[in-house]
């Protein structure tokens, strides 16, 4: 069947901004976005750019806003979306080329809350070990595949890019949970600035908009209240 795609595209060296284009791409409803993006690039317009590696929802390259949501174009199904089908560059990062943005500020922000493991001592003549009850705690964080789609689903992120954003903080509480590690304070005193953790108003889209089920905005309150906890900020 004929699919009606509606892509925002932008060329940095003929474009003042960005402005609709549409393709006609024959398409079967089990087939991905991805595979009518690499149709038209490969068989009808070659300057059409956007990033994808893996194609399977593990490298997190090909997060885009489809019909208004920040999805992985590899992940979603023709059927799943409908016809026409509009597709946009993520909000909030600057666009370098049609679907292709920017992620420096991105990781400049995940940079920022220290995403490895701290602990100076010896691990000794065997692994640091843990308990299969303290390594759940922090089971659902290690499931990020850096996509971007929930700092860039965030409306405190689109109106203050200051704003360390969902991301990062999922990334620093997949080792401020982690029972082996010694960073927690550093981390935690990153998180409590103006931009941190306390910046979230709850909006819950970052949670929708995980390609991988991650629960961000639990994650978000879990930081919030172990920066309460642990600098002392309440006393229980
Ligand atoms: Fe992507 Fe989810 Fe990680 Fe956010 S938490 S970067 S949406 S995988
Ligand atoms: Fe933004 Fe998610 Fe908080 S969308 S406001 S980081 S709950
Ligand atoms: Fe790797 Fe989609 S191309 S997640």
């Amino acid at each position: 069947m004929d699919i009606n795609l509606k892509i925002l595209r932008y060329d940095p060296e003929s474009d003042r901004k960005g402005h609709w284009e549409n393709y006609i791409v024959d398409a079967e409803p089990e087939e991905r976005i991805l595979d009518l993006l690499h149709k038209i690039k490969w068989f009808e317009d070659g300057s059409l750019s956007f990033r994808r590696s893996c194609a399977h929802g593990v490298c997190g390259s090909d997060a885009m806003v489809i019909n208004g949501e920040n999805m992985l174009a590899c992940q979603v199904l023709v059927k799943e979306v409908g016809n026409p089908i509009k597709i946009e560059p993520i909000r909030g990062l600057p666009v370098v080329k049609d679907l292709i943005v920017d992620m420096e500020p991105f990781f400049d922000s995940y940079k920022k809350v220290m995403p490895y493991l701290i602990n100076e001592k010896e691990p000794g003549d065997r692994e640091r070990l843990q308990s299969p009850e303290d390594r759940d705690k922090f089971e659902d964080t290690t499931k990020c595949i850096l996509c971007a789609a929930c700092t860039t689903s965030c409306p405190v992120f689109w109106t203050a890019d200051t704003y360390v954003g969902p991301a990062a903080i999922v990334n620093a509480h997949r080792f401020v949970f982690d029972s082996r590690d010694e960073g927690t304070k550093q981390r935690l005193e990153i998180l409590k600035d103006v931009n941190g953790a306390f910046r979230c108003r709850t909006a819950f889209n970052c949670t929708s908009a995980c390609p991988r089920g991650i629960q961000v905005t639990k994650a978000i309150e879990d930081i919030k209240r172990e920066t309460l906890l642990n600098l002392s900020l309440i006393h229980i």
